[in-house]
């Protein structure tokens, strides 16, 4: 379901930072070098799940060391509702390449349910990788309804409607650079 936001106030509509800026930075830094030394004497395939994991995905292929390929892909849910996904995903964006025998690597902004990357990570396998693995910058578990193994996680978080840094509300409040909690008149009100 799509929501339309009248007038969005980016300052006003956030109650909370929950994750600064620098905080994202000093995260994107660390799963960085952490990546650059599990892939050493390696190449990597990123694959970003659009369009939340956008910023993501731009940082945190600059902070790997190791030589990166990218390739871009769209999922989005069926039906469900704006805040609930329904678990059906259909594919807006596929691969652009193969990747048989790559070492590949899922870069999201978030699991929730987990339904996305179940679904994700079945098809990926499909495609005979040689690796792979998840990297997520948030983690929500107490919505999980399927259980995912997550390689590298930056940060947990509460069960609490977030955007900013790529996560949207009414396809807006991507372009904040930090995480935020929305004020909750602003999803009750649409
Ligand atoms: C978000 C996020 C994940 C998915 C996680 O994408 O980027 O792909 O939801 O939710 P789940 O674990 O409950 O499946 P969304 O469908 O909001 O699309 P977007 O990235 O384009 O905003």
């Amino acid at each position: 379901m799509s929501i339309e936001l009248e007038q969005p106030d980016l300052v006003r509509d956030v109650a909370q930072v929950l994750i600064s800026e620098e905080q994202i930075q000093a995260k994107v830094a660390e799963l960085g070098a952490r990546l650059s030394e599990d892939y050493r004497d390696r190449t990597l395939t990123l694959v970003s799940v659009l369009k939340g994991s956008l910023p993501f995905m731009a940082d945190l292929m600059r902070a790997v060391k190791v030589p990166v390929r990218i390739d871009l892909m769209e999922v989005s849910s069926y039906g469900g509702s704006a805040t609930e996904s329904s678990g059906l995903v259909r594919i807006l964006k596929d691969l652009s390449s193969s990747i048989d025998g790559r070492d590949v690597l899922i870069v999201e902004d978030i699991i929730d349910t987990g339904l996305t990357l179940n679904y994700l990570v079945r098809y990926l396998r499909g495609k005979n990788p040689r690796s792979l693995r998840i990297c997520t910058l948030l983690d929500k578990p107490a919505r999980r309804l399927v259980d995912i193994a997550i390689d590298y996680r930056g940060f947990t978080i509460p069960d609490q409607f977030v955007v900013g840094y790529g996560l949207d509300y009414g396809e807006f409040y991507r372009n904040l650079p930090f995480i935020g909690v929305l004020k909750p008149e602003v999803y009750t009100r649409a």
